[in-house]
């Protein structure tokens, strides 16, 4: 298996940074040839410059990319440009752009996940907001804005969901010009993130054509909700492997929450090459990968 890495020493420091770091060395231990690529095309210009010093394959060869999420376009020209040297990655990009945009992936999930409306534009929040009762979650196709804390995620009312829908049509690289407005649900927690944020009890887990390769709990740190008893770790393997089967990504990372009610829901996909490791140790995600692919 072949690992194109964008991991480097000039990075600022960061948790993606530091996952895939760990990712590239636990490819590296397991004896996986890694390339190295630029995170961006800033001074190569061309895909095919970010590849040049891969050498061609005779017998096409599987590949993973190991870095942080891309345009999609830089998705799609790193994926030719690697197909042409023989090397295929796991997720071909209309595979890559369903898990990894909640619009594409929310109609295969209908059910499995709280109900969710997509607006493009603040003329359509009073619509939204007739579908779906105050208070409600928002976010963009790719990213809410957790980082910034509960009040950037939650609308009490129409004019909190007016500036929110205008904070994330800004933020391009989370929306990318599509904001999702999703019923709020109840999540089991018992932690309050620094910022105030609920730390719910979710699990990322990580699935190759529709197998567990490995799963964690999906928050940093010490947590008595990480611990799972036999039964709940079958609900959640279980659902996590039905969204898997739905949405037909060879590998793609599912993350799984549990609601104040003990029902289990799917928070959200990604493309598993550039999902963070939660609490799941490289060396172990890596060698399944290994063994597999
Ligand atoms: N509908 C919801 N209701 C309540 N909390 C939610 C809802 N959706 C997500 N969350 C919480 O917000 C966090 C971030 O949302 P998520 O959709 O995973 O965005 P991101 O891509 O930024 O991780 C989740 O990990 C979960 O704790
Ligand atoms: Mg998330």
């Amino acid at each position: 298996m072949i690992v194109l890495s964008e991991a480097t020493a000039q990075t600022e420091p960061s948790a993606s940074a530091s996952d895939i770091k760990l990712m590239t060395e636990a490819a590296k231990l397991l004896g996986c040839k890694v390339y190295y690529i630029p995170q961006n095309f800033e001074r190569c210009g061309t895909a095919e410059n970010a590849l040049w010093h891969v050498p061609q394959f005779a017998q096409e060869t599987a590949g993973i990319w190991v870095g942080y999420i891309p345009e999609f376009q830089r998705y799609v020209a790193i994926y030719q440009a690697a197909l042409a040297k023989g090397i295929k990655l796991l997720n071909t990009p209309l595979e890559h752009q369903t898990a990894l945009e909640f619009d594409l992936f929310y109609p295969k999930l209908r059910g499995l996940t709280p109900d969710s409306v997509v607006i493009t534009s603040t003329n359509e929040c009073i619509e939204a907001s007739e579908l779906l009762e105050f208070p409600v979650f928002v976010k963009g196709a790719i990213q809410s804005q957790k980082i910034q804390g509960w009040d950037s995620c939650v609308a009490n009312n129409l004019e909190e969901l007016l500036r929110l829908t205008e904070d994330l049509l800004k933020f391009k690289a989370g929306s990318r010009g599509r904001v999702i407005v999703r019923k709020l649900v109840k999540l089991r927690h018992q932690r309050l993130a620094p910022n105030g944020f609920p730390m719910g009890r979710e699990f990322r887990c990580f699935i190759y054509h529709q197998q567990l390769l490995k799963y964690g709990y999906y928050w940093d740190g010490q947590d008595d909700l990480k611990q799972l008893t036999k039964l709940e770790e079958n609900q959640v393997l279980n659902l996590a492997i039905l969204a898997s089967q739905r949405l037909q990504v060879p590998y793609v990372a599912i993350d799984i929450g549990q609601l104040e009610t003990g029902e289990w829901i799917v928070i959200e996909t990604a493309d598993a090459q550039f999902a963070g490791l939660s609490q799941i140790p490289a060396l172990e995600l890596w060698s399944k990968l290994k063994d597999i692919c």
